[in-house]
């Protein structure tokens, strides 16, 4: 053991006599340990090496084809008060739920190792940053814990007698003696909670393996469970990217945006400009914790140390530094293998060779209606490896922000960008994201679907109380002049021809470079009814080599926000008395600026 940490030992004692597993390993986060793993599922044949000389130390897995995803309609919050998840929240009393899952729990163990993850959320030490110990049966979560958080040894000594986040994982597959483990073990649907437990900040899964099912610092601890902190104690947990952005005379801001899952926050981060003289730099790609400085300004860090990106779709061409970041060390989950021993995957920018196999396992038919990647596809890979990894990225201080920027997948109605009149405004834009449906959850209904702040599936709380927080933020902040402005983009505005009105990726950077000359006060906007737009001709879009329908992607469709003003409507009328008056005023005063 490694711990004096009387608590953490009863908690692990108790857990282990529930679990019954045949071995207990506490995890030490070295370099030995972590190829034990990798290469004992490499003989179990849960994990495929790579090829060492295309991609060194990496490794491949394939999950069953039922466990592919975050399952929402699984995923718990269980708050004493079902008024205290809210109306997007699923719901249990603590009581109920913890009966249900330890009859699961109970034996879930047997025939395997019960594996003790100490991790810190944020660079070690940082004061915004917190410690969790997760404990799990499945081998693949410590290696993919180990890349996306600051696990092991290190993360006892900080600890000492602290407190930490309990969270309990197992993939819900006991082994009987002589049994024959799966490649992916896993539970039926029906057999899988995903269960968050506000009031006394705990967190219990089962029956999943993949990703923010399993990978417990990720979403449960570090939005679902921190958002409730982050309200308690007065800071903020949120879905958002952090980047840095250089102007060419040298000046530096920090942005952090909030798009749903699949929706972009990755490929933003790490963005190659089009622009000569830019320079864009990341800190992190999804979450991020902030919180006032000394200064008044709101400082972020990344809680998360690696990237757990979707595959499909990303290339040289489209996010240069995500590729390069893969070059190593990483994990590829549900993406195709060549028969070289490389990945491949949808969009990968090259053919797939000959005889690739898919991730259901099957011989890949170029032609055929089924993809190699599945489109939720991921990999793993150590922040530190991408080429543009901003140099504060770990600062334990964080990074001071100056806008925040929100969006989502929307075809229609929604300008590439727009700004918030004030702080309240930009709240309101918050509340009403919404996103066509993509494949990082499963069993959603095609449409566009409100995402307020890309928190719909994170929230660890009412989502109208976390919209009073966000209102309450603005009122509560020690330098109003220095609070990030907001805004609003959309990359996904199509023509009647389903086409996409705006490159996107690396041209993202003529959409910053306004929000960042916004931020100066020194570039031009029209006043409308939804908020500040670009004057048309204040977005650069010189030397592109497309023609930009410029007043399309600008214009405000006052027919279409009729409609949409309706859609909010509906949207808003689900949280009741919950809603902050301030963003029933807004769309108010919406409805009114159309009329
Ligand atoms: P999560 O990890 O699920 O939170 O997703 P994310 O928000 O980080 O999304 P990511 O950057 O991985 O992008 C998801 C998909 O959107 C990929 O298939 C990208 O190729 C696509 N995408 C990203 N940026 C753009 C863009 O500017 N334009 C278009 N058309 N597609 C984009
Ligand atoms: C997301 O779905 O927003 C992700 C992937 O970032 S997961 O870790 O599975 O939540
Ligand atoms: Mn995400």
């Amino acid at each position: 053991m490694m711990t004096q940490n009387q608590k953490l030992i009863s908690w692990v004692n108790e857990w282990a006599e529930l679990c019954q597993p045949e071995k207990i390993h506490w995890c030490d986060g070295s370099e030995t340990e972590n190829k034990q793993l990798l290469d004992k599922m490499t003989a179990s044949g849960m994990a495929v090496k790579l090829n060492e000389s295309k991609r060194p130390d990496s490794y491949y897995f394939q999950s069953d084809p039922n466990d592919v995803a975050r399952v929402e309609n699984r995923t718990f919050i269980c708050s004493e008060r079902k008024e205290d998840a809210g109306p997007t929240n699923n719901w249990s009393t603590p009581v109920e739920m913890k009966e249900t899952m330890k009859k699961l729990y109970k034996g879930c163990m047997k025939g395997r190792t019960m594996y003790i993850i100490p991790f810190s959320m944020g660079p070690l030490g940082s004061r915004i940053a917190h410690i969790g110990i997760e404990i799990t049966d499945s081998p693949y979560v410590v290696v993919n814990m180990r890349i996306m958080t600051r696990m092991g040894k290190a993360v006892l000594n900080i600890l000492g007698n602290g407190e930490f986040v309990p969270c309990i994982h197992s993939v819900g597959y006991p082994l009987e003696p002589g049994q024959k483990d799966k490649k992916w073990p896993c539970a039926p649907i029906e057999q899988k909670f995903i269960s968050h437990f506000p009031e006394t900040k705990e967190i219990w899964s089962y029956g999943s393996g993949y990703g923010g099912n399993a990978l417990l610092g990720k979403k449960c601890f570090a939005l679902r469970i921190a958002s409730v902190m982050a309200r308690n104690e007065g800071w903020m947990a949120e879905h958002m990217l952090i980047m840095g952005v250089t102007n060419p005379e040298g000046i530096k801001k920090y942005f952090a945006a909030a798009f749903p899952s699949a929706c972009g926050k990755t490929n933003l981060a790490m963005l190659v400009p089009t622009l000569p003289g830019w320079k864009v730099e990341c800190v992190g790609d999804d979450i991020a914790w902030m919180k006032f400085g000394e200064d008044g300004r709101l400082y972020a860090i990344n809680p998360e140390a690696g990237f757990f990106g979707v595959a499909p779709l990303t290339s040289m061409q489209t996010n240069p530094n995500a590729m390069l970041s893969l070059r190593q060390n990483c994990i590829f989950t549900n993406t195709g293998i060549t028969p070289e021993g490389d990945i491949w995957w949808e969009g990968i920018g090259y053919d797939a060779p000959e005889g690739t196999i898919t991730w259901t396992n099957e011989i890949f038919d170029p032609k055929g209606s089924k993809p190699a990647a599945h489109p939720n596809a991921r990999f793993t890979a150590p922040a530190s490896q991408c080429p543009v990894i901003d140099p504060a990225w770990e600062d334990p201080k964080g990074v001071p922000i100056s806008a925040f920027i929100f969006g989502g997948r929307r075809p229609t109605t929604i300008p590439l960008v727009h700004e918030a009149f004030d702080w309240n405004h930009g709240v309101f834009l918050g509340s009403i994201a919404g996103s066509e449906v993509t494949a990082a959850a499963l069993g959603l209904k095609a449409g566009v679907r409100r995402d307020p702040f890309a928190m719909l599936p994170f929230a660890g709380y009412n989502m109208a109380d976390y919209f009073k927080h966000w209102i309450k933020t603005g009122e509560v902040a020690p330098d109003k002049k220095a609070l990030p402005k907001i805004f609003y983009v959309n990359w996904f505005r199509k023509d009647e021809n389903g086409k996409w009105l705006w490159p996107g990726f690396g041209d993202n950077i003529r959409v910053l470079k306004w929000i960042f000359e916004r931020c100066e006060n020194n570039a031009k906007a029209v006043r409308t009814q939804i908020g500040n737009l670009p004057a048309v001709d204040s977005i650069d879009i010189s030397g592109i080599n497309q023609g930009i329908d410029i007043h399309g992607l600008l214009s405000v469709d006052p027919e279409m926000w009729k409609e949409e003003i309706a859609l909010i409507k509906e949207h808003y009328a689900l949280f009741g008395e919950h809603l902050p008056v301030e963003l029933k005023n807004q769309l108010i005063a919406l409805e009114k600026r159309f009329q």
